[in-house]
């Protein structure tokens, strides 16, 4: 099936079953349960979404929910799909485009990350200013759909200045402790060495992770504004004399679960 068939079936699916909204929220792992704690929810699993990929990883749920939260209707994706499962980078990306379709216009996403500026501490929330993409991949690359916006758009602006601003307010607001800093894109799935984050750091990356970017830069080029914000659930490798295994990623991410989920509703009720 021809790609923009898929975004159009899609996006008429899912609009006839739960309906659509302005602001989405795309949930990074241990966040999954978001999507639980919305009131007047409809949802669909991912599988009964003609033209959607389907999910593996641990943590990730695959449905997407509409409902309400912070007062206003919102379009939640709990599960996401990664390039190092072996989704190519238009199956990534294909649930945005979905969004640009359905009229979402602002867009909430969120991960676990690495930390690796060494200020940070594990379960640190950390507000995203800018990405450096080190994934050797873009999902711009290849026709562009001008349909969506322009061949070469412009990252400046890439998670939304208006937004960062709102988040830090709600956060101050909250006394909620949130960092600020620049997330790197690594396509993992291993973890990356020490050499790589020393690598990392030296460039000005203050977070790692392996998701987030491709959404961000689709989101970007089809006019929808981002708001980024990591969880810091591990200090990244070579930071601490210990090894990082997937099982103490999640558990971190649950113990933030609780402020991750305050934070991201009271900007929902602001925006
Ligand atoms: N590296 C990459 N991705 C991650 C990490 C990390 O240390 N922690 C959580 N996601």
């Amino acid at each position: 099936m021809d790609y923009m068939e898929r975004i159009n079936l899609a996006a008429k699916a899912i609009e006839e079953k739960i309906g659509t909204a302005e602001i989405a929220v795309i949930l990074g792992s241990g966040l999954g349960d978001f999507g639980n704690t919305l009131s007047d929810t409809k949802s669909i699993p991912y599988s009964e979404i003609p033209g959607f990929p389907s999910v593996s990883v641990q943590g990730h749920a695959g449905v997407l929910s509409t409902g309400i939260k912070g007062g206003k209707r919102i379009l939640v994706m709990s599960g996401r799909f990664h390039a190092y499962e072996g989704h190519p980078m238009e199956d990534v990306t294909l649930p945005v485009r979905v969004m640009a379709k359905l009229g979402v216009k602002k867009l909430i996403v969120t991960n676990a990350a690495g930390a690796v500026n060494t200020a940070f501490y594990p379960g640190d929330l950390m507000l995203i200013t800018d990405f450096l993409n080190l994934s050797g991949m873009n999902p711009l690359i290849g026709k562009n759909l001008s349909e969506f916006g322009p061949r070469f758009p412009d990252m400046s602006n890439a998670f939304d200045k208006e937004l960062r601003k709102l988040a830090l307010d709600c956060a101050n607001d909250m006394g909620l402790k949130l960092q600020q800093g620049v997330y790197t894109w690594m396509s993992g799935p291993c973890y990356e060495t020490p050499a790589e984050i020393r690598m990392v750091r030296t460039l000005g990356g203050d977070a790692v992770g392996m998701s987030t970017v491709p959404e961000t830069i689709v989101a970007n080029h089809s006019g929808i504004k981002v708001l980024g914000i990591s969880c810091c659930t591990n200090m990244a490798a070579g930071v601490l004399d210990q090894p990082i295994n997937h099982q103490e990623v999640m558990e971190m991410g649950l113990k933030a679960r609780d402020s991750f989920a305050a934070l991201v509703t009271a900007v929902i009720e602001r925006m």
